[in-house]
C-alpha cells in the first residue's frame, strides 16, 4: 500500500527519493509523488501511474535541502494527479504525505468548509493538512499545531510534513501506519519501512502510535503523546543492499518460489541447534497450557493458519481459525484461557492490527509470527517469532506461506516434545529442489491454465488448505476465475459450473483420501472437466499429470504449493502480466 520516503541533509536527495519510492514499489500504488524544498521554495511533482512517469518529469537540477514521496494506493477518490500526495493546505504552509486513512475526515471537511476552507482533491490526506495548517494559524507554533492536529485527527496515519521556509525539519506523526526513522551521516531519514532507507541509512528505529517530532540533518526529536521525548531503539537489520535485489532471476515472484528449500533451513538452523528446539520455553508453556489456540490471519498468511489448526488438533488441542477482518467485528471467545496466534508477513496488516488491539485490551496471551522484525504486530504481541524468510517483494506471497507452514510444524514439535519434524523437514528441503530441478516441465500445464476463464483446485484435508492458496495464487496474478474447493463438496453446488473442458486440479497426498478425492475427480471428468491431478509419488497411478517427492504427508503442503505458485507464474508469464505488481494490490495492507 501507500509509501512514504523523506530525507535531509548535504546528499543527492532527488534521486534518494525516486529510488526509494522505486523500492517501495512492491507495497502495490497506483500514483507517485515528491516534495523537493530549496531555498526558493517548495516543489510538488505528482504523476498518476508509475514512479518512472514521476522520475521524468522531476527536475534534476534543482538545490533541494529536503524533500518528501510518497506511492499512494487510492482509497479516497481516483488515482489521477490531483488525489496523488503530496498535498498542499489552502494558504501554502504545509506540504504533506500520509499512508493510512483519516476516519473522521467528512466531519473534518465539513468544518474546514465553514472556516472557508476549499478543496482541491476528494482524498482525506488534503483535510490533514488543512487541520495542520488551520491550528498553525492560531497557535503560530509548528509543535503546537501539530499536536492540536492529532488530537482531532481519528484514524491511522504516519504523516510526513513538510513547512514553508523551513530548509532544516521534517515532521512527522504517527498512528497505526507504520514509520521508521533512519540515521545517517550527516543526514537523517524517514520512510514506511527501512528498506528505502537501506543504502543511506546506517541504523533505523520506529517510531511508535501516538508519536510525533522531527528529524534535521543532524538529529531526531521523538516525542511521546505527554510531551516527553522518547528514547527509540536503534537498530541495523541483517539485510544487505544487494538482498534486495533480481539476482539475475526475470522477476522477484520466480526468485522468492526458488527461495523456498534455503527458507526452510533457515528456520531449522534459527530454532533447533542439533539437539533440542530454541523456541522461548515460556511460550511453548503458554501454548500447551492455552485452552484453545485461536489464529488469525488474512489471506496467504490465513491459509499457513488453516494448515497450523490442524498442527493443533493433532496434538489433541482445541483450535480455532479466523480472518482478521471478520473476527475483529465479532471477537467471539469462548475459552478461558486462549493463546491467539497472529501470523503475518509484513507485521503490519491494518485488520490484524486492530484485532491485536482486541487481544490486548482484553490482556489475553499473543503471538505474533511474522517476516519483519521490529513491526507493529511483533511489538505489540506477548511472543513473537521471526519468519526469517528475507524480503519478500513481489506481491503474491510464496515464500512467505512456506515459512510460515514450516514454522509452524516445528512449534509443532517443540509442543509435543518430539524432534522429527527437523528429520522430515529435511526431506521436504530436497523434495522442494527436485520440484524446482523440474519446474520447465510445468510451463504446458501452465500454458493450457492461461487461455481459460475457470479453473478449479480441489482437495480433501491439508491439499484443501492447498487448493485454497493455489487458487488464491492463480487469481491474484493471472486474474483467472479461480476456486479451490473441497473435493466432497463441490456436488452440493459448485458442480453446477463445471462444463467441457474446465479445469480441475486436484492434489492427492493422503493414503486416507486417496480413494475418495479420486472419485470427486471422476464425477467432474464425466461432466467434461479435465482434470490434472498433482499427486506424492507413492500414490500415483497411470493417469496422473504431475507427481512430487513423497514427504510425511502433514508436510506435504510445503511441497504441493510450489506446483500450485509455477502454475501461476508460468501462466502470468503466457498471459504478459504485470508478475510482481499485480493490478489493485498491494503487499503490504495498512488499511482497513
Ligand atoms: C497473497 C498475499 C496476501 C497476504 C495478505 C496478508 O499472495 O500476499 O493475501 O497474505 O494480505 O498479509 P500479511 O501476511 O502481511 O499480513
Amino acid at each position: 500500500m501507500c509509501g512514504i520516503v523523506g530525507g535531509v541533509g548535504q546528499f543527492a536527495i532527488r534521486d534518494y527519493l525516486i529510488n526509494g519510492l522505486k523500492t517501495l514499489d512492491y507495497r502495490g500504488y497506483d500514483s507517485a509523488g515528491v516534495a523537493l524544498a530549496e531555498p526558493k521554495g517548495i516543489h510538488v511533482f505528482r504523476m498518476p501511474g508509475r514512479v518512472q512517469a514521476l522520475d521524468e518529469v522531476t527536475p534534476r537540477d534543482l538545490d533541494v535541502v529536503l524533500g518528501i514521496g510518497h506511492t499512494r494506493w487510492a482509497t479516497h477518490g481516483a488515482p489521477t494527479a490531483s488525489n496523488a500526495h503530496p498535498h498542499t493546505s489552502m494558504h501554502g504552509e504545509f506540504v504533506l504525505v500520509h499512508n493510512g486513512v483519516i476516519d473522521n475526515f467528512r466531519h473534518l471537511k465539513n468544518k474546514l468548509e465553514s472556516e472557508g476552507y476549499v478543496f482541491k482533491s476528494e482524498t482525506d490526506t488534503e483535510v490533514a493538512a488543512n487541520i495542520l495548517e488551520y491550528h498553525y494559524l492560531k497557535l503560530k507554533n509548528v509543535k503546537d499545531a501539530m499536536l492540536a492536529m492529532i488530537e482531532e485527527l481519528q484514524g491511522s496515519y504516519a504523516l510526513a510534513i513538510l513547512k514553508k521556509g523551513d530548509l532544516k525539519h521534517i515532521y512527522f506523526a504517527k498512528n497505526r501506519s507504520p514509520m521508521v526513522v533512519g540515521r545517517g551521516v550527516g543526514k537523517n531519514l524517514l520512510a514506511s519501512d527501512f528498506l528505502p532507507m537501506l543504502k543511506e541509512g546506517q541504523d533505523f528505529a520506529p517510531i511508535l502510535d501516538h508519536q510525533y517530532g522531527y528529524i534535521t540533518a543532524e538529529t531526531i526529536k521523538i516525542y511521546n503523546e505527554d510531551g516527553s521525548e522518547a528514547k527509540p531503539k536503534f537498530t541495523r537489520p541483517d539485510l544487505k543492499i544487494e538482498d534486495i535485489g533480481l539476482q539475475g532471476y526475470p522477476h522477484y515472484m520466480l526468485k522468492e518460489i526458488e527461495e523456498a528449500p534455503a527458507v526452510v533451513r533457515r528456520l531449522i538452523d534459527n530454532y533447533f541447534d542439533g539437539n533440542e528446539f530454541l523456541f522461548d520455553k515460556k511460550l511453548i508453556t503458554k501454548m500447551k497450557s492455552a485452552d484453545d489456540i485461536i489464529f488469525i490471519a488474512c489471506g496467504t498468511s490465513y491459509h499457513a493458519c488453516l494448515i497450523g489448526r490442524r498442527y493443533m488438533e493433532y496434538l489433541g488441542k482445541r483450535s480455532e481459525v479466523y480472518i482478521a477482518s471478520e473476527w475483529a467485528y465479532h471477537p467471539f471467545v469462548s475459552a478461558k484461557k486462549p493463546l491467539f496466534v497472529i501470523v503475518s508477513q509484513s507485521g503490519e496488516t491494518a485488520d490484524l492490527i486492530r484485532c491485536m488491539e482486541i487481544i490486548n485490551s482484553r490482556g489475553a496471551v499473543s503471538l505474533t509470527i511474522t517476516n519483519t522484525k521490529g513491526s507493529t504486530l511483533e511489538r505489540d504481541a506477548t511472543y513473537s517469532l521471526l519468519l526469517f524468510a528475507g524480503v519478500e517483494i513481489a506481491v503474491a506471497s510464496t515464500k512467505a506461506y512456506v515459512a510460515q507452514v514450516a514454522l509452524l510444524s516445528l512449534l509443532t514439535g517443540a509442543m509435543d516434545g518430539s524432534t522429527a519434524v527437523v528429520s522430515h523437514l529435511y526431506d521436504v528441503i530436497k523434495a522442494e529442489h527436485a520440484v524446482i530441478a523440474e519446474s520447465d516441465s510445468l510451463r504446458s500445464t501452465a500454458k493450457y491454465l492461461s487461455g481459460k476463464k475457470d479453473v478449479f483446485f480441489l482437495g480433501r484435508g491439508t491439499d484443501y488448505d492447498v487448493a485454497l492458496e493455489a487458487s488464491l495464487k492463480l487469481k491474484e496474478i493471472t486474474y483467472i476465475h479461480s476456486e479451490g474447493l473441497p473435493g466432497g463438496e463441490l456436488k452440493h453446488g459448485p458442480i453446477a459450473l463445471i462444463e467441457k473442458d474446465t479445469p480441475v486440479i486436484g492434489f492427492i497426498s493422503d493414503p486416507l483420501t486417496d480413494l475418495p478425492i479420486r472419485s470427486n475427480f471422476k464425477e467432474v471428468e464425466a461432466r467434461g472437466a479435465t482434470v490434472i491431478t498433482v499427486v506424492s509419488k507413492s500414490l500415483a497411478k497411470a493417469g496422473d499429470v504431475i507427481t512430487v517427492p513423497d514427504v510425511k504427508e502433514y508436510l506435504s503442503p510445503l511441497v504441493k504449493v510450489l506446483v500450485a505458485q509455477y502454475l501461476a507464474y508460468f501462466a502470468a508469464l503466457e498471459l504478459k502480466v504485470n508478475i510482481d505488481k499485480p493490478r489493485n494490490l498491494a503487499k503490504s495492507v495498512t488499511v482497513e
